[in-house]
């Protein structure tokens, strides 16, 4: 891992995840530094998860879900919409800026959406610098695949 800020996107099975599949069939550029968690809807977000990233070191946080009355799960999205608008209080509130966090709404056809996504927020994000909880490389790559098993351990019950 270079110095390239590392960038962790919670993206909604239904419509960011499969974006970012199509983004990755069309041979769309964006930034490698991105890690990309699967969910079965953003609705499963809570706002200790997105404490938890920050807390483990990455610099910056997507959220992509449906577009607003597309969410297969009904509210699921507007619920994560509020969960990261309270996150983003709580980032504040201990000296992180908000704006490493923001969350957006896309369909699965848009990968070219999905790509700009993370075109943007990675200039922001490097714009910002590193965050202020950064920690070493190996410990921010252990933290993710941590969280990944987590997302997966959701799905894998969502499924039964
Ligand atoms: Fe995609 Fe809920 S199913 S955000």
């Amino acid at each position: 891992m270079d110095n390239s800020p590392v960038i962790l996107a919670f993206c909604c099975h239904y419509c960011a995840y499969a974006a970012a599949d199509l983004a990755g069939t069309m041979r769309l550029q964006y930034p490698g530094s991105v890690r990309v968690l699967r969910l079965p809807c953003t609705g499963k977000i809570e706002v200790n998860y997105l404490l938890a990233a920050f807390e483990r070191g990455v610099d910056g946080v997507i959220v992509a879900g449906c577009l607003e009355g597309g969410c297969h799960f009904q509210e699921g999205n507007l619920r994560a919409r509020r969960r990261v608008e309270r996150a983003k209080q709580l980032l504040k509130e201990i000296g992180i800026e908000p704006e490493r966090l923001e969350m957006f709404n896309l369909s699965s056809a848009e990968g070219t959406r999905f790509a700009e996504i993370v075109s943007e927020m990675n200039q922001r994000i490097a714009a910002l610098g590193p965050s202020p909880l950064r920690h070493s490389p190996e410990h921010v790559e252990h933290a993710i695949e941590e969280l990944r098993e987590n997302a997966e351990k959701a799905i894998a019950g969502e499924q039964k």
